[in-house]
């Protein structure tokens, strides 16, 4: 229809010399939807297929995408499975599965989550066999673990979203208390994305100040921080009562886990990964503060805790250990 508009360059080759960055989402409800909006607007991928077994609704989702695609610039926007239009992705991310209902903890959903990553995650290592594994789907430590264990892929590139997104409302929340950019202040929260997760209280910090330190107490008090952690604990729950569910957040942390690694960006994250040994902790995943780039994680920050960081540390792998010994995998 169009061919007097162009005059082919006769000299083009058929093999490809530059890969497009390739992204597969599977799963395309709330979270998915979030990620892979959040991934179009910030120029993640050349090309972004999505996945999911409501094939209907998919397709009206990707129309939609498509056609907002002249105000962000070009990117390959297509419905389709890891079996075809996604083959050879360099990254597989991971949003299908049951979500929270109100009042329903993330650790409830995983039996669920467990039979439908089982029926998942064959065809991403035979159609991705090279791809890095976002996992964010909940209870995300377990499910991390659980594609760990059925893909057989290097565990550095098998991540989940763990706590960044935690770990962005805990700087949140101190930085509203104190009056600055959330991105000034230094927080961290560890260990499992859930209701035992850690708050490093020991090393939070502004400009390098402690919060905590010898000569002063705390620049807020102990029931003022305590607030703030329980508000950050407790978010998703505070959100899903409210809309439903909880997406935006969880798709702009998401898309940075993926900035990181698709520009190789050795960036500090508290994604989820393979623990070996800190701590005594071997064989589960939860989250530390991580270095990650296009390897995946690659290597983690040797935190020194106090005491009281690391019993709740060692009692949050402990509550994921006892789930993942009750899998039958
Ligand atoms: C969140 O924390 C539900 O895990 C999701 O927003």
């Amino acid at each position: 229809m169009f061919e007097t508009l162009f005059t082919p360059n006769p000299s083009v080759e058929a093999k490809v010399s530059i890969r497009p960055r390739k992204g597969v989402i599977i799963g395309a409800g709330q979270v998915g939807m979030a990620c892979a909006y959040s991934m179009i607007i910030q120029n993640c991928f050349d090309e972004l297929v999505l996945q999911d077994i409501q094939t209907e609704r998919l397709q009206g989702e990707v129309m939609d995408l498509i056609h907002g695609t002249p105000f962000i610039g070009s990117v390959n926007i297509k419905a389709g499975t890891v079996t075809d239009a996604g083959q050879d992705a360099d990254l597989v991310i991971i949003t299908a599965g049951a979500s929270q209902k109100p009042g329903e903890s993330r650790l409830d959903l995983v039996e669920r989550n467990v039979v439908i990553f089982k029926s998942l995650i064959a065809d991403v290592i035979k159609y991705c066999p090279n791809a890095t594994l976002l996992v964010v789907s909940n209870p995300v430590d377990i499910m991390t673990y659980v594609t760990l264990k059925l893909s057989g892929f290097p565990a550095a590139r098998v991540i989940g979203s763990g706590t960044v997104l935690d770990s962005a409302r805990f700087r949140t929340l101190l930085a509203e208390k104190m009056g600055i950019d959330a991105r000034s202040v230094h927080a961290y929260i560890i260990g499992e994305h859930g209701d035992s997760e850690v708050p490093v209280w020991s090393k939070v910090n502004v400009a390098g100040m402690p919060l905590y330190n010898e000569q002063r107490s705390p620049s807020l008090d102990n029931a003022n921080l305590n607030e703030i952690f329980e508000h950050v604990k407790n978010a998703a729950y505070e959100i899903i009562k409210l809309k439903g569910c909880t997406s935006y957040a969880i798709g702009l942390a998401t898309t940075e886990i993926v900035k990181t690694i698709l520009h190789g960006q050795e960036r500090i994250l508290t994604v989820s990964n393979l623990v070996n040994g800190f701590y005594g902790i071997h064989d589960v995943c939860l989250s530390l503060p991580s270095v990650v780039n296009e390897k995946g994680v690659i290597k983690t920050v040797n935190l020194t805790l106090n005491d009281t960081e690391q019993q709740q540390l060692i009692h949050s792998a402990q509550v994921l250990r006892d789930i993942f010994d009750k899998l039958t995998l």
